[in-house]
């Protein structure tokens, strides 16, 4: 079957984006499954840089067809800014980007909704990246979302919002104090963005069957990564939807049969952006690396991301969660000049340590990471041509960690470039290579 997932292993900016667009070379379709424009993945070639929030990262290779599939959350203004933003930059998205008419559609209210209840939750607020991800999730669960077939329906839209409204402004005046959104504006609004996307609206899930029925290659793009996933992740601090490679599936709706080469990203170390525990966190003022040359602020909200050592608790746990059969390893250069690099190979709790991974937040708050220090290689792997150049450190390095997860690293990444990358495993095993 010539269906690939690639998931995110850690708490996201995992640098799936670039391994998307690399892996885009042997792929015609590209899917985002769930997540809205909470993601922002970064992708670097020919001196240009492109930061896309909902659509697929394979868009910017031109053989691709891609879709947004119906597990994900749409804001239509930001996609009809990011469409307009890449076709000024010459990349065509007619005919060939399509969105599942079950596809979720977030609207001011969820934005709103989403600010309020952070600010009223004091402590225990997440820090979410203020989309409007969660408010528009839960409408789906409850029964109360609309879909982009909805909006594009110009008889059923006005009345499901207007009926859907009188609900969210009860909640918005009775709950929060906040002045009632009102109806003609919204509803003009939102019938203008249909206007926009209803030539991009299509049967996506048959499209995509038809593909993996043709035997052609097909990646699914998954949003987030493993510990903010809301079932498996450090509830409550996670986002509202699955983010696991299960649930990458069920939001492209394709059965998991058609998967047959599952490839988690994973950095060299390990960053979190967002409130909750990141066990092998290290304090700001110690910390080994420069934000500004790391690069380690928010794709979507330039927020800066707390660092952590590589955690290999976490990454065995994301190799069970997802099923990994490899590891696409990012970020490897930013080690470079380090003396000692740690790895966090065990939690303690109460000074004992523990064999399985803690699932309450509260309980991974509490955990002490064990550490193993490797001495570091303290020479740049920016110019790497082969394997065989790697200094010998950041071999015992890696090595060390393929050991720890179970599983091969089957792409090294070690700049933000596409070149940047070695292919250490054909993950498509050369079927249909198009560019
Ligand atoms: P995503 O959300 O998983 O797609 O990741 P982001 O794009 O949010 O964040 C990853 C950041 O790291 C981006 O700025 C990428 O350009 C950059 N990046 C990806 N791979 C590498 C790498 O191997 N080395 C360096 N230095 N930067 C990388
Ligand atoms: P990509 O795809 C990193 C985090 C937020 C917050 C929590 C909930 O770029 O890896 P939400 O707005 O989803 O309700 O926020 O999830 N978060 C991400 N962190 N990368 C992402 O996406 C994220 N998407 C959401 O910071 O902690
Ligand atoms: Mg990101």
């Amino acid at each position: 079957m010539p269906g690939v997932i690639v998931v995110g292993t850690q708490w996201g900016d995992e640098g799936k984006g670039k391994i998307i667009d690399l892996l885009t070379t042997q792929a015609k379709h590209i899917v985002r499954a769930q997540g809205g424009n909470n993601a922002g993945h970064t992708i670097k070639f020919d001196g240009q840089e492109f930061k896309l929030h909902l659509i697929p990262s394979g868009i910017l290779q031109s053989h691709t067809t891609c879709y947004i599939g119906a597990g994900t959350v749409i804001d239509p203004k930001v996609l009809i800014q990011e469409i307009q933003g890449i076709e000024d930059r010459g990349i065509r998205t007619k005919n060939r980007l399509w969105i599942s008419p079950a596809a979720h559609i977030i609207f001011p209210y969820h934005c709103t909704l989403d600010r309020l209840l952070e600010d009223k939750k004091g402590e225990r607020r997440i820090g979410t990246t203020g989309r409007g991800i969660g408010p528009c999730y839960v409408d789906k669960a409850n029964r109360l979302g609309i879909r982009i077939g909805e909006l594009t329906d110009k008889n059923l839209f006005p009345r499901l919002l207007s009926s859907v409204l009188e609900l969210k402004n009860e909640e918005l005046q009775k709950l929060y104090g906040e002045d009632p959104i009102s109806y003609q504006p919204l509803l003009k609004e939102y019938t203008s963005y249909a206007e926009t996307l209803n030539q991009y609206v299509a049967p996506v899930e048959s499209m995509i069957h038809n593909a993996l029925a043709n035997h052609e290659n097909t990646l699914l793009e998954g949003a987030q990564g493993t510990f903010l996933d809301g079932t498996h992740g450090t509830y409550p601090f996670v986002t509202s939807s699955n983010t696991l490679a299960g649930g990458i599936a069920v939001g492209a709706g394709v059965g998991p049969s058609h998967i047959h080469h599952t490839i988690g990203v994973i950095k060299a170390y390990t960053t979190r952006v967002g409130n909750g525990p990141l066990p092998s966190e290290i304090p700001e003022d110690e910390s080994f690396l420069e934000h500004q040359k790391a690069r380690e602020f928010g794709t979507t909200t330039g927020r800066k991301r707390r660092i952590g050592w590589f955690d290999a608790m976490i990454a065995k746990t994301a190799v069970n969660l997802n099923g990994l059969d490899s590891l696409a390893l990012t970020k490897l250069d930013i080690l470079d000049t380090l003396d000692e690099i740690k790895i966090c190979i065990g939690y303690k709790i109460d000074g004992i340590e523990i064999h399985n991974f803690p699932y309450l937040a509260d309980e991974l708050e509490r955990v002490e990471a064990i550490y193993e220090v490797l001495p570091g290689w303290r020479s740049p792997t920016t110019n790497l041509t082969s394997i065989e150049d790697l200094p010998k450190n950041a071999l015992r390095y890696l090595e060390r960690i393929q050991q720890l997860c179970g599983i091969p690293i089957s792409i090294l990444s070690f700049g933000p470039e596409r070149e940047k990358t070695l292919l250490i495993q054909d993950i498509f095993e050369n079927k249909g290579v198009f560019a």
